[in-house]
């Protein structure tokens, strides 16, 4: 029997209940609770997308206050983004990477070379955030076994820190509830406390450098801005600390910049804004925007031993590393940075952001806020006394959000906006009165 009868019955637009009734038939959906989100009546159907606005299926429209997971710092469908997509694809779609190469991916990595702090030269394509990670793992594993240090087997990381959900990554991960469960197919590594408590994470990094460095190869660590851990800052003094004792131990720093890279920070990379050179640099999310696609940057002298003549090649790749549709957008990417001065942008609009904050820290139930860049976020009083991602009082913000017209998805009892960085600004305005309004309402109702 053929399985495609009575496939595809039609192709007539659907409305909103009918999308979710085919969604709720057969889809899973990520980092979602399948039967509480099915029940709960509250699926928000997206039918297209432009600049910072979303719009659904019955046409409302929502600030896209979390740029779709990170991701849309130019915002939707940005009109060059949509014509280098197209004149790519009228040449070249695909072809592997292995031992092959093209005119997209040669000039991005020249490009991003050029863009990298001094001595990062060299570029190796990923597919997203996590698969940067895992490249970054195994590459300096794979360093020091081949320059004959091979007892350096040992990662540093850090409470909070998240560097995916693939199983390597899964194992730098920092906050409980996305790891607790895989304890049985992560790796150990050792976990110092958060970077938020500067003065405890170096501490705690000092002793471990002293007590173990000739056995560790690698500190992995979100510079300035742990995302998921609930919009956690660090000063710049923190991660030159970091890459002193780092280099005084002969160990290897990879920094990870998929969120807090290309801009969001309000200088192109996060290590810019501390001086600081990593041996590899790992970044997605904004990187190719729509598209899933990321670099690590790598440090010559790293990759050195995989360059002589005789040396093997590294096993490690994925079908899509250096896609040229990929590339050619990612490419389009950093020249409408340079040409809309993005960067230049939020340095300026920052300040918008930190009165925000400063706002937000008056509202009763607020305990603490923070901006940094583009990014602002408060912790709330959970009426359950419950901290981080357990807390309810997100959710009930989100709620009060989406029916003033903004996406607002929280981190547990953590509220944050990160919208995309050409956001105008009047629309940040709009922002942020909505976004005050809705945590206000969110904890009064909470309270009575
Ligand atoms: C800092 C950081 N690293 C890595 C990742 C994983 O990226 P991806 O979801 O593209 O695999 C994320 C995702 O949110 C992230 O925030």
């Amino acid at each position: 029997m053929c399985k495609f009868t009575g496939f595809m019955k039609d192709n007539a637009p659907m409305n909103r209940a009918q999308v979710i009734a085919l969604d709720h038939a057969h889809v899973w959906h990520p980092y979602t609770a399948m039967g509480a989100w099915r029940e709960s009546g509250s699926t928000l159907v997206i039918r297209e997308a432009d600049g910072s606005w979303l719009t659904d299926a019955d046409g409302k429209r929502y600030l896209d206050a979390n740029s779709s997971w990170w991701t849309m710092s130019l915002g939707h469908r940005h009109p060059r983004l949509l014509r280098a997509a197209a004149d790519q694809l009228r040449q070249l779609d695909h072809v592997a990477f292995a031992g092959i190469t093209h005119e997209p991916a040669a000039r991005l990595a020249e490009e991003l070379c050029e863009l990298a702090p001094a001595g990062l030269t060299r570029v190796f394509f990923v597919d997203n955030g996590s698969t940067a990670i895992e490249f970054a793992l195994k590459t300096c594993l794979e360093y020091f076994q081949r320059i004959g240090d091979a007892q350096r087997t040992g990662f540093l990381t850090f409470d909070g820190a998240f560097h995916g959900d693939t199983a390597g990554a899964t194992s730098l991960g920092g906050v409980e509830s996305f790891v607790a469960a895989f304890a049985s197919i992560t790796f150990p590594c050792t976990r110092l406390p958060c970077p938020w408590r500067e003065d405890e994470a170096l501490a705690a990094l000092a002793r471990e450098l002293h007590a173990n460095g000739p056995r560790i190869a690698a500190v992995f660590l979100e510079p300035m801005l742990q995302g998921a851990a609930g919009m956690k800052m660090q000063s710049a003094s923190f991660l030159r600390a970091v890459r002193e004792l780092t280099e005084a131990h002969g160990v290897l720093l990879v920094l990870d910049e998929v969120f807090a890279g290309y801009g969001r920070t309000g200088t192109f990379w996060a290590c810019d804004k501390a001086g600081v050179v990593p041996d590899l640099l790992c970044t997605a999310k904004a990187f190719a925007q729509f598209i899933p696609m990321g670099a690590v940057l790598v440090h010559e002298r790293i990759f050195a031993p995989f360059a002589a003549p005789e040396a093997s090649a590294l096993p490690y790749g994925h079908t899509f590393n250096g896609n040229p549709f990929a590339a050619a957008i990612a490419r389009e990417v950093l020249a409408i940075y340079r040409d809309e001065n993005i960067v230049a942008r939020v340095a300026k609009d920052a300040d918008l952001f930190a009165s925000c904050a400063a706002r937000l820290a008056a509202i009763p139930g607020v305990l603490r806020t923070r901006s940094l860049g583009f990014v602002v976020a408060a912790d709330l009083a959970d009426p359950s006394g419950s901290e981080g991602y357990g807390g309810t009082i997100g959710w009930r913000v989100f709620a009060e959000a989406l029916k003033r017209g903004i996406f607002l998805r929280p981190l547990g009892n953590t509220v944050y906006a990160c919208p995309p960085l050409n956001t105008g600004a009047s629309d940040v305005t709009f922002l942020f009165e909505a976004m005050e309004e809705s945590v206000q309402s969110a904890l009064t109702s909470s309270r009575g």
